[in-house]
Protein backbone atom coordinates (compact mmCIF):
# COMPACT_ATOMS: atom_id res chain seq x y z
CA UNK A 1 0.00 0.00 0.00
CA UNK A 2 1.59 3.16 -0.72
CA UNK A 3 0.18 6.73 -1.11
CA UNK A 4 3.00 7.92 -2.97
CA UNK A 5 2.41 10.45 -6.29
CA UNK A 6 3.63 12.37 -8.72
CA UNK A 7 3.47 15.86 -10.40
CA UNK A 8 5.91 17.40 -13.00
CA UNK A 9 8.22 14.59 -12.68
CA UNK A 10 8.43 14.94 -8.87
CA UNK A 11 7.61 12.05 -6.21
CA UNK A 12 6.33 12.40 -3.30
CA UNK A 13 5.69 10.08 -0.59
CA UNK A 14 2.05 11.02 -0.39
CA UNK A 15 -0.62 12.67 -2.08
CA UNK A 16 -1.88 15.25 0.78
CA UNK A 17 -0.26 18.69 1.50
CA UNK A 18 -1.85 21.89 2.99
CA UNK A 19 -3.95 24.41 0.47
CA UNK A 20 -2.26 27.61 0.18
CA UNK A 21 -2.97 30.22 2.67
CA UNK A 22 -3.37 27.80 5.40
CA UNK A 23 0.04 27.39 8.10
CA UNK A 24 1.81 28.56 5.21
CA UNK A 25 2.64 32.31 5.92
CA UNK A 26 5.82 32.52 8.21
CA UNK A 27 8.76 30.10 7.86
CA UNK A 28 8.23 28.31 11.12
CA UNK A 29 4.38 27.60 9.64
CA UNK A 30 6.06 26.05 6.87
CA UNK A 31 8.66 24.03 9.00
CA UNK A 32 5.30 22.46 11.06
CA UNK A 33 4.14 21.25 7.66
CA UNK A 34 7.38 20.02 6.73
CA UNK A 35 7.78 18.00 10.24
CA UNK A 36 3.95 16.80 9.84
CA UNK A 37 3.14 13.52 7.52
CA UNK A 38 2.22 16.22 5.06
CA UNK A 39 3.54 15.41 1.09
CA UNK A 40 4.86 18.62 0.88
CA UNK A 41 3.87 22.20 0.91
CA UNK A 42 2.85 25.29 -0.68
CA UNK A 43 3.42 28.70 0.58
CA UNK A 44 1.31 31.55 1.67
CA UNK A 45 0.28 33.40 -2.16
CA UNK A 46 3.31 35.61 -2.45
CA UNK A 47 3.54 39.03 -4.02
CA UNK A 48 6.18 41.92 -5.19
CA UNK A 49 6.24 43.10 -1.53
CA UNK A 50 4.84 41.95 1.42
CA UNK A 51 1.45 43.24 2.34
CA UNK A 52 -0.64 43.12 5.33
CA UNK A 53 -3.74 42.31 3.93
CA UNK A 54 -7.79 43.29 5.33
CA UNK A 55 -8.59 44.35 8.53
CA UNK A 56 -9.48 41.47 10.57
CA UNK A 57 -11.88 39.54 11.69
CA UNK A 58 -11.13 37.94 8.24
CA UNK A 59 -11.48 34.59 9.00
CA UNK A 60 -14.03 32.68 10.79
CA UNK A 61 -14.32 28.57 10.79
CA UNK A 62 -14.32 25.43 11.83
CA UNK A 63 -14.27 22.06 9.99
CA UNK A 64 -17.75 22.44 8.27
CA UNK A 65 -17.28 25.23 7.03
CA UNK A 66 -15.11 28.96 6.33
CA UNK A 67 -15.59 32.31 5.16
CA UNK A 68 -12.24 34.47 4.81
CA UNK A 69 -11.00 38.14 3.17
CA UNK A 70 -7.90 37.59 4.11
CA UNK A 71 -6.75 39.87 1.50
CA UNK A 72 -3.71 38.12 0.52
CA UNK A 73 -1.57 38.77 3.47
CA UNK A 74 2.13 37.35 2.88
CA UNK A 75 5.70 37.98 3.58
CA UNK A 76 6.98 39.34 0.08
CA UNK A 77 8.48 37.12 -2.80
CA UNK A 78 12.42 37.71 -1.69
CA UNK A 79 11.60 36.51 2.03
CA UNK A 80 9.56 32.85 0.73
CA UNK A 81 12.75 32.34 -1.95
CA UNK A 82 15.13 33.07 0.68
CA UNK A 83 13.66 30.15 2.90
CA UNK A 84 13.34 27.86 0.49
CA UNK A 85 17.06 28.54 -1.14
CA UNK A 86 17.52 27.59 2.62
CA UNK A 87 15.49 24.33 2.31
CA UNK A 88 16.76 23.70 -1.02
CA UNK A 89 14.12 21.03 -2.10
CA UNK A 90 12.83 20.62 -5.95
CA UNK A 91 9.60 18.78 -4.44
CA UNK A 92 7.87 21.98 -2.48
CA UNK A 93 5.43 24.20 -4.55
CA UNK A 94 5.79 28.31 -4.44
CA UNK A 95 2.62 30.14 -4.47
CA UNK A 96 2.32 33.59 -5.99
CA UNK A 97 -0.02 36.07 -7.40
CA UNK A 98 0.15 39.84 -8.60
CA UNK A 99 -2.52 42.46 -8.39
CA UNK A 100 -2.15 43.36 -11.54
CA UNK A 101 -0.82 41.31 -14.89
CA UNK A 102 2.71 43.41 -14.87
CA UNK A 103 3.01 42.82 -11.11
CA UNK A 104 2.65 38.51 -11.84
CA UNK A 105 5.30 38.99 -14.69
CA UNK A 106 7.69 40.86 -11.99
CA UNK A 107 7.51 38.16 -9.75
CA UNK A 108 7.69 35.28 -11.96
CA UNK A 109 10.88 36.82 -13.26
CA UNK A 110 12.16 36.93 -9.81
CA UNK A 111 11.14 33.50 -9.79
CA UNK A 112 12.39 31.92 -12.68
CA UNK A 113 16.05 34.14 -12.20
CA UNK A 114 16.28 32.19 -8.83
CA UNK A 115 17.79 28.99 -7.25
CA UNK A 116 14.87 27.47 -6.95
CA UNK A 117 13.58 24.47 -8.03
CA UNK A 118 10.58 23.33 -7.35
CA UNK A 119 6.97 23.77 -8.51
CA UNK A 120 5.38 27.08 -9.32
CA UNK A 121 1.63 27.46 -8.44
CA UNK A 122 0.61 30.74 -10.35
CA UNK A 123 -2.88 31.72 -8.26
CA UNK A 124 -5.20 33.38 -10.28
CA UNK A 125 -8.31 32.95 -7.81
CA UNK A 126 -8.00 35.06 -5.03
CA UNK A 127 -11.41 36.90 -4.49
CA UNK A 128 -10.83 38.69 -1.52
CA UNK A 129 -8.46 41.62 -2.87
CA UNK A 130 -10.71 44.96 -2.99
CA UNK A 131 -11.44 46.62 -6.27
CA UNK A 132 -9.36 43.32 -8.23
CA UNK A 133 -11.97 40.83 -9.53
CA UNK A 134 -10.42 37.00 -9.93
CA UNK A 135 -8.26 36.96 -13.01
CA UNK A 136 -9.68 33.38 -14.14
CA UNK A 137 -13.00 34.75 -14.22
CA UNK A 138 -11.88 36.74 -17.25
CA UNK A 139 -10.56 34.49 -19.76
CA UNK A 140 -9.00 36.43 -22.16
CA UNK A 141 -6.84 37.65 -19.54
CA UNK A 142 -6.34 34.76 -18.30
CA UNK A 143 -5.24 33.72 -22.31
CA UNK A 144 -2.93 37.11 -22.50
CA UNK A 145 -1.05 35.63 -19.06
CA UNK A 146 -0.42 32.49 -19.37
CA UNK A 147 1.11 33.40 -22.65
CA UNK A 148 3.36 35.68 -21.75
CA UNK A 149 4.00 33.63 -18.36
CA UNK A 150 5.39 31.00 -20.97
CA UNK A 151 7.22 33.29 -22.89
CA UNK A 152 9.95 33.83 -19.92
CA UNK A 153 9.31 30.83 -17.16
CA UNK A 154 10.70 27.01 -17.98
CA UNK A 155 10.33 25.81 -14.26
CA UNK A 156 7.46 23.60 -13.37
CA UNK A 157 4.15 25.68 -13.42
CA UNK A 158 0.40 25.63 -12.84
CA UNK A 159 -2.71 27.55 -11.84
CA UNK A 160 -4.73 27.54 -8.96
CA UNK A 161 -8.43 28.06 -10.39
CA UNK A 162 -11.80 29.48 -8.99
CA UNK A 163 -14.53 27.04 -8.88
CA UNK A 164 -16.68 27.08 -12.17
CA UNK A 165 -20.32 26.17 -12.21
CA UNK A 166 -20.93 25.64 -15.82
CA UNK A 167 -20.40 23.09 -18.12
CA UNK A 168 -19.41 25.86 -21.22
CA UNK A 169 -17.00 27.38 -18.70
CA UNK A 170 -15.47 24.23 -18.21
CA UNK A 171 -15.01 23.94 -22.13
CA UNK A 172 -13.80 27.26 -22.52
CA UNK A 173 -11.13 27.18 -19.78
CA UNK A 174 -9.92 24.01 -20.38
CA UNK A 175 -9.29 25.24 -24.08
CA UNK A 176 -7.36 27.76 -23.00
CA UNK A 177 -5.42 26.21 -20.12
CA UNK A 178 -4.65 22.91 -22.97
CA UNK A 179 -2.77 25.31 -25.58
CA UNK A 180 0.22 25.89 -22.57
CA UNK A 181 2.61 23.30 -21.43
CA UNK A 182 1.37 23.70 -17.42
CA UNK A 183 2.65 20.87 -14.60
CA UNK A 184 -1.05 20.76 -13.19
CA UNK A 185 -4.11 22.36 -12.24
CA UNK A 186 -4.86 23.30 -8.73
CA UNK A 187 -8.98 23.19 -8.20
CA UNK A 188 -10.47 25.05 -6.79
CA UNK A 189 -9.94 28.09 -4.74
CA UNK A 190 -13.02 29.54 -1.97
CA UNK A 191 -16.28 30.24 -3.30
CA UNK A 192 -16.13 33.73 -3.89
CA UNK A 193 -17.95 36.41 -2.52
CA UNK A 194 -20.38 34.42 0.29
CA UNK A 195 -21.63 35.98 3.19
CA UNK A 196 -22.02 34.26 6.70
CA UNK A 197 -24.23 36.18 9.42
CA UNK A 198 -23.50 36.12 12.82
CA UNK A 199 -26.71 37.46 15.08
CA UNK A 200 -27.48 40.45 13.06
CA UNK A 201 -23.77 40.97 11.82
CA UNK A 202 -21.78 39.82 9.36
CA UNK A 203 -19.16 37.51 10.50
CA UNK A 204 -16.11 38.64 8.36
CA UNK A 205 -14.78 42.67 8.77
CA UNK A 206 -14.05 43.43 4.78
CA UNK A 207 -15.90 43.97 2.12
CA UNK A 208 -18.90 44.66 3.77
CA UNK A 209 -18.77 40.05 5.19
CA UNK A 210 -18.10 38.95 1.80
CA UNK A 211 -16.02 36.41 1.38
CA UNK A 212 -14.31 32.93 0.31
CA UNK A 213 -16.11 30.02 1.12
CA UNK A 214 -14.14 26.74 2.33
CA UNK A 215 -14.55 23.55 4.15
CA UNK A 216 -17.84 20.76 3.39
CA UNK A 217 -19.72 23.58 1.73
CA UNK A 218 -17.92 23.33 -1.19
CA UNK A 219 -16.88 20.06 -1.60
CA UNK A 220 -19.64 18.98 -4.11
CA UNK A 221 -18.33 21.86 -6.24
CA UNK A 222 -14.62 21.07 -5.88
CA UNK A 223 -15.22 17.55 -7.05
CA UNK A 224 -17.30 18.52 -9.77
CA UNK A 225 -14.70 20.81 -10.75
CA UNK A 226 -11.62 18.22 -10.36
CA UNK A 227 -13.55 15.87 -12.57
CA UNK A 228 -14.82 18.10 -14.89
CA UNK A 229 -10.64 19.10 -15.52
CA UNK A 230 -10.12 15.56 -15.54
CA UNK A 231 -12.45 14.79 -18.67
CA UNK A 232 -11.15 18.09 -20.33
CA UNK A 233 -7.36 18.97 -19.65
CA UNK A 234 -4.58 17.38 -21.48
CA UNK A 235 -3.20 14.00 -19.77
CA UNK A 236 -0.05 15.87 -18.88
CA UNK A 237 -1.77 18.41 -17.05
CA UNK A 238 -2.17 16.79 -13.20
CA UNK A 239 -4.87 18.02 -11.61
CA UNK A 240 -4.73 18.88 -7.46
CA UNK A 241 -7.75 18.76 -5.61
CA UNK A 242 -8.93 21.48 -3.20
CA UNK A 243 -11.83 22.47 -1.11
CA UNK A 244 -13.90 20.57 1.35
CA UNK A 245 -11.44 17.82 2.26
CA UNK A 246 -11.78 16.85 6.40
CA UNK A 247 -11.48 13.22 5.90
CA UNK A 248 -9.49 10.41 3.83
CA UNK A 249 -12.97 10.02 2.33
CA UNK A 250 -13.08 13.15 1.29
CA UNK A 251 -9.63 12.61 0.00
CA UNK A 252 -10.65 9.29 -1.66
CA UNK A 253 -13.53 10.98 -3.58
CA UNK A 254 -10.91 13.93 -5.30
CA UNK A 255 -8.49 11.32 -6.14
CA UNK A 256 -11.82 9.10 -7.65
CA UNK A 257 -13.13 12.09 -9.78
CA UNK A 258 -9.26 12.86 -11.05
CA UNK A 259 -6.88 14.65 -8.99
CA UNK A 260 -3.02 13.57 -8.24
CA UNK A 261 -2.68 15.81 -4.91
CA UNK A 262 -5.30 16.63 -2.94
CA UNK A 263 -4.74 20.04 -0.52
CA UNK A 264 -6.04 20.70 2.61
CA UNK A 265 -7.29 23.98 3.80
CA UNK A 266 -10.04 24.85 6.55
CA UNK A 267 -9.60 21.42 8.39
CA UNK A 268 -5.66 21.90 8.24
CA UNK A 269 -7.29 25.66 10.03
CA UNK A 270 -9.03 23.64 12.74
CA UNK A 271 -6.79 20.68 13.23
CA UNK A 272 -3.47 21.70 12.90
CA UNK A 273 -0.39 19.80 10.75
CA UNK A 274 -1.47 16.47 13.07
CA UNK A 275 -4.65 15.95 10.71
CA UNK A 276 -2.15 14.80 8.15
CA UNK A 277 -1.47 11.32 10.01
CA UNK A 278 -5.34 10.70 10.65
CA UNK A 279 -6.03 11.38 6.65
CA UNK A 280 -3.19 9.48 5.54
CA UNK A 281 -4.47 6.50 8.30
CA UNK A 282 -7.85 6.86 6.82
CA UNK A 283 -7.06 6.97 3.08
CA UNK A 284 -4.99 3.67 3.29
CA UNK A 285 -7.96 2.25 5.49
CA UNK A 286 -10.62 2.86 2.06
CA UNK A 287 -8.07 2.00 -0.28
CA UNK A 288 -7.59 -1.44 1.39
CA UNK A 289 -11.38 -1.55 1.35
CA UNK A 290 -11.38 -1.54 -2.43
CA UNK A 291 -8.39 -3.79 -2.78
CA UNK A 292 -6.39 -0.98 -3.83
CA UNK A 293 -2.54 -0.89 -3.34
CA UNK A 294 -1.88 2.99 -5.35
CA UNK A 295 -3.89 5.99 -6.47
CA UNK A 296 -3.31 4.37 -10.37
CA UNK A 297 -5.53 2.08 -9.44
CA UNK A 298 -8.51 3.83 -8.87
CA UNK A 299 -7.50 7.93 -10.15
CA UNK A 300 -10.51 9.28 -12.07
CA UNK A 301 -12.78 5.95 -11.67
CA UNK A 302 -15.40 7.80 -11.20
CA UNK A 303 -18.30 5.06 -12.30
CA UNK A 304 -21.37 6.75 -13.95
CA UNK A 305 -24.98 5.41 -13.61
CA UNK A 306 -25.72 3.79 -16.99
CA UNK A 307 -28.95 2.70 -18.42
C1 LIG B 1 -6.55 35.63 0.68
O1 LIG B 1 -5.40 35.89 1.08
O2 LIG B 1 -7.44 36.48 0.63
C2 LIG B 1 -6.89 34.24 0.27
C3 LIG B 1 -6.07 33.83 -0.90
C4 LIG B 1 -6.87 33.22 -1.97
O3 LIG B 1 -8.07 32.96 -1.83
O4 LIG B 1 -6.30 32.98 -3.04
Amino acid sequence: MTLNTQIASRSFKSCLMNAAGVHCQTSDELDDILNSQAATFVTKTATSHARNGNPEPRYVGHLHGSINSMGLPNLGIDYYLEYLKEIDRSDVFLSVTGLSKEEIYQVLHKVQESSFDGLIELNLSCPNVVGKPQTAYDFDLMDEILAEVFNFVDKPLGVKLPPYFDLVHFDQVAGILNQFPLSFVNSVNSIGNGLWINDQSVAIKPKQGFGGIGGAAIKATALANVHAFYQRLNDSIAIIGTGGVATGRDAFEHILCGASMVQVGTALMTEGPQIFERLDQELSEIMTSYGYHNLKDFRGQLRYIEE
